[in-house]
């Protein structure tokens, strides 16, 4: 038996380990497998509203974490700390052979520093296996190599330091190897397995194009379930999370301000961060916004603030989008594969080749550069119902998971 704990704690997580459960749940399924898997998903309660967590357990049909260490928010160096204090006892008890961590989050950090340093104390039973000499777990970064060589971006350190630690470095893209090559990190310990969070975008498409978000939103008609995107009035996306991009006043007041304008002429539906929803009432800012929630009037000019929506609803929203403006990393994959514009409202991305391969085009903040790349995408939507070709990265094919699950049993049982 080898035991795998994964670990997930925010939001961009749970789409990544659904695609590795799912994976291990196959590999299990197979009889012709060596050693069954034992599987142990641990919920760091980094994110905790319903509708940042449990809303995508329920889409995603993943299981109920074996264990939630319920840490929430904090200052970084509380949530981090609370989430080592909470995971150290649980790691020795468990006793697992590999620790999975996905993404950049401060969990992703707490968990394989805590993983690096643990000592299993009686672990001998004489099999002479490798799996049963092990001291410690070995860590699997998910996600691993990408950088935006940006320090200033909490998720940069977390990124460094996971994969400095790790002993499985599994990328999504290409370029992952040459950063960490230039880091002096062993590639034999790189492994490029492709996008986690892909396999789960298409694995639940079909299922997405059921929901009824556009309806509840008054975008589509209530009889428009079969609509094809030229039958439904064009809108655009936003989603903004960044503390660079929303806890400062000026920036966060000058990127309202370009939405402002770009909704003048394409209606904006925001679904709002409860990060960012603080800081809209704390500068003031709800007289840019109409808020409401499900089925306002027919959706109009303006920017629709919304609450956080689960996966499918999200999905289904974004699809049928015809600009996205976001800060968000996962967004920016997500329609590179969709084929849907995306504007990138940051200065860099750690996700290149959302670019080289993708729709994306990176912004910053400044406002007028917003509105510079915008309006031109923005008067083509006025005019031409043609949408950009979607593409594939190579290896975004949806079966990084299964290539994940199929090298750790190779190294491990074999
Ligand atoms: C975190 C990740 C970020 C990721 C994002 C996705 C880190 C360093 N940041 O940022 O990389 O892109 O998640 O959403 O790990 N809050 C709630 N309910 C919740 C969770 C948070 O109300 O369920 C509020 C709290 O006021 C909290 C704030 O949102 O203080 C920020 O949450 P936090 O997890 O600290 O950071 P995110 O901005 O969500």
């Amino acid at each position: 038996m080898m035991k795998i704990m994964m670990v997930c704690g925010a939001r961009p997580n749970f789409m990544k380990i659904a695609s590795i459960v799912s994976a291990i749940d196959e590999y299990n399924a197979n009889p012709g497998k060596t050693k069954e898997i034992e599987r142990l998903l641990v919920h760091t309660g980094q994110h905790y509203d319903g509708k940042m967590s449990q809303s995508f357990f329920d889409d995603l049909g993943l299981p109920q974490p074996d264990v939630n260490l319920e840490v929430g928010s904090g200052s970084h160096a509380e949530q981090t700390a609370e989430i080592m204090k909470r995971f150290e006892p649980l790691l020795k008890e468990a006793e697992p052979d590999v620790v999975v961590v996905v993404g950049d989050v401060n969990s992703t950090i707490a968990c394989s520093l805590v993983a690096s340093k643990t000592q299993y104390s009686g672990r001998s039973n004489g099999t002479g296996s490798r799996l049963n000499s092990r001291k410690r777990p070995l860590i699997a970064h998910v996600e691993a190599g990408l950088r935006s060589f940006d320090r200033t971006m909490p998720e940069e350190i977390n990124r460094i330091l996971t994969d400095s630690i790790s002993d499985f470095l599994f990328t999504s893209e290409e370029n992952a190897l040459t950063n960490l090559t230039r880091e002096g990190v062993d590639p034999n310990k790189v492994f490029f397995v492709g996008n986690t969070m892909i396999d789960t975008l298409l694995k639940h498409k079909a299922k997405c194009s059921s929901s009824s978000i556009l309806q509840r939103l008054g975008i589509a008609g209530v009889q428009a379930s079969d609509s094809s995107i030229d039958s439904i009035p064009p809108y655009g996306v936003v989603t903004l999370h960044r503390p660079s991009n929303v806890d400062d006043e000026k920036t966060f007041g000058g990127i309202i301000g370009a939405l402002s304008r770009i909704a003048e002429d394409l209606p904006l539906i925001f679904p709002v961060h409860p990060r960012t929803r603080n800081r809209i009432s704390e500068f003031g800012l709800e007289g840019s916004f109409k808020f409401e929630n499900e089925r306002p009037q027919q959706v109009s000019r303006g920017i629709h603030g919304i609450e956080p929506l689960g996966y499918i609803d999200f999905m289904q929203l974004m699809s049928n989008a015809r600009l996205i403006l976001t800060d968000s990393g996962g967004m920016q994959e997500e329609t590179t594969i969709l084929g849907i514009p995306c504007i990138t409202l940051r200065e860099n991305t750690e996700r290149p080749c959302t670019i080289t391969c993708g729709t994306n085009r990176l912004a910053g903040v400044d406002s007028e550069k917003i509105l510079s790349l915008a309006s031109p995408l923005v008067q083509s939507i006025a005019t031409t119902a043609g949408a950009p070709k979607p593409v594939s990265p190579p290896l975004w094919d949806g079966h990084a998971g299964e290539r994940i699950i199929a090298i750790l049993a190779d190294k491990l049982i074999f």
